[in-house]
């Protein structure tokens, strides 16, 4: 998982105008949720700002997973205070939300430090939207709620109605339960819980009806899913994967981020069975030493995660693998680190993100005596990085001369272009027509870059 930032302004039906922007950090489930407020927000009138310049009401939805992830929230509401000053001045308004789990975890100091912050919301309380946004208009002070409801929010979110994207996220579980010692998830998202199977199928009908054409499944841990069936059993992921793969419409799917512990037997079958299952998993390890694993509570070695994968692998040849890798939890000694290049080395990694352990208020790990100095860190996730990179590199050159199904998700950089993605996640680029947008074409890769591959179209989609 990547947290990354992205402006996103969302599409809404509005009764009467006014306009929402929302900026969204961290991974996918922040993604998904951005759309969800933006769904809650429409009956009240908010469509789509072209920027929070032009906006009534801008929502940050916040990550809380490194402490720079959490620092860029701060300083994005230095910048907003002054439109909000202004705007004020001019006699509007300006409605500032911080969502999100900075919000969960320190929706008081927010407050503290931006008192100008009108609305602070967890991840599950956003379907509280429009009671949170009538109250802040009529209290002097900000609102605050970070609940964990009994209720879910998942029950009472309107359904989707507008054109999706090809590629569409679909929350199916949320929070965790397996306490790793560095990670505030269990915190900001509260304990793990799974959507119903028939809930998950009726959004998924509806996603595909509306044009996806890849289901991407969501969760913090998300093969821990184990959610009750139509049919009033306890299904686990590998009976919903293949319900979902049985939909009109739907030709790819994939499920992030899963725990090594929580792969079984029938998910691994999956991946043998179910071909619109894509043969890219992401599976983080975060190290290859048996004593930081043991401090890191991931409850497996590093040997297991190896066999884990051989099984994989038997189970379907071409499977991609990417991961997550933290270097510098405290207690890591040279050997340690080395022990992680192993592991890299073994498996060889199509992608992989890595991060220098970043100590995280009330988790375990951070009160731990034997802090890593700052410059191991840097030189550690230097070499890991390398080694990192020359995989990804080798893996996307071996696709070159390869003919691969890719998945057209949009217009390219380059007027005449069109872009999607192989099944291996990698972007793909080529001269071509939009109309093969929300197509899976099988194209020919010419070339290989160090994040993308350059494609041709066989002769007979060229004029399609
Ligand atoms: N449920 C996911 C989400 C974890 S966050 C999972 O289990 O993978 C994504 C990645 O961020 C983690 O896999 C881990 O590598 C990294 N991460 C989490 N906490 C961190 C911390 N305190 N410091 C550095 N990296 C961290
Ligand atoms: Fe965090 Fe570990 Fe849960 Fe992933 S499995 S969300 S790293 S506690
Ligand atoms: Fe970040 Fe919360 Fe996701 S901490 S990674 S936004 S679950």
């Amino acid at each position: 998982m990547q947290a990354g930032q992205t402006g996103t302004t969302q599409k809404a039906a509005a009764p009467r105008r006014k306009s929402l922007h929302v900026i969204t950090w961290g991974c996918q489930m922040n993604v998904y949720d951005s759309a969800r407020m933006a769904d809650v927000l429409a009956p009240l009138g908010y469509a789509p700002a072209a920027g929070p310049e032009d906006a009534d009401m801008v929502i940050l939805n916040t990550c809380h997973i490194r402490d720079k992830a959490a620092e860029k929230v701060f300083s994005e509401l230095g910048r907003l205070r002054l439109l909000k000053q202004e705007r004020e001045a001019a006699g509007g308004r300006m409605v500032l939300a911080v969502a999100g789990c900075v919000a969960q975890a320190e929706g008081a100091e927010i407050l503290a430090r931006a008192p100008f912050v009108d609305i602070v919301l967890g991840p599950q309380t956003y379907h509280r939207l429009p009671e949170l946004v009538a109250r802040a208009s009529r209290a002097a002070g900000a609102v605050i709620d970070t609940d964990f409801p009994a209720e879910s929010k998942f029950d009472l979110l309107p359904e989707q109605t507008e054109p999706q994207e090809v590629v569409g996220f679909l929350t199916i579980q949320e929070g965790c339960d397996r306490f790793c010692s560095f990670c505030v998830v269990p915190y900001t998202r509260g304990a793990e819980s799974s959507r119903p199977a028939a809930a998950i199928i009726a959004e998924a009908r509806r996603m595909a009806a509306l044009g996806t054409r890849e289901v991407v499944l969501l969760g913090q841990n998300v093969n821990a899913w184990h959610g009750e069936g139509p049919d009033g059993a306890t299904w686990n992921l590998a009976r919903l994967l293949h319900a979902l793969a049985d939909l009109p419409g739907v030709l790819r799917l994939r499920y992030t981020t899963s725990h090594p512990r929580d792969m079984d037997d029938d998910l691994i079958a999956a991946h043998r069975d179910i071909p619109a299952l894509m043969p890219f998993l992401h599976l983080p390890v975060q190290s290859g030493s048996d004593r930081i694993l043991a401090a890191m509570n991931r409850r497996h070695d590093a040997d297991t995660y190896r066999r884990l994968i051989d099984r994989l692998r038997a189970a379907r040849p071409d499977l991609a693998l990417s991961t997550d890798f933290i270097v510098g939890h405290p207690g890591e000694t040279e050997a340690d680190f080395e022990a992680t290049l192993r592991l890299a080395e073994d498996i060889g990694f199509a992608l992989a993100y890595s991060f220098k352990y970043s100590p995280r208020p009330g988790t375990p790990a951070a009160s731990l005596p034997v802090q890593v100095p700052e410059e191991d860190k840097d030189r550690r996730l230097q070499t890991l990085q390398a080694l990192l990179r020359r995989q990804q590199n080798d893996f996307n050159a071996a696709c070159a001369g390869r003919t691969l199904p890719v998945l057209f998700t949009g217009l390219g950089r380059h007027p005449g272009q069109i872009a999607g993605r192989s099944p291996y996640l990698q972007p793909v680029h080529l001269t071509g027509p939009a109309s093969l947008i929300g197509t899976e074409v099988p194209v020919k890769i010419e070339a290989a870059h160090p994040n993308s591959l350059s494609a041709t179209l066989p002769w007979e989609y060229a004029a399609a």
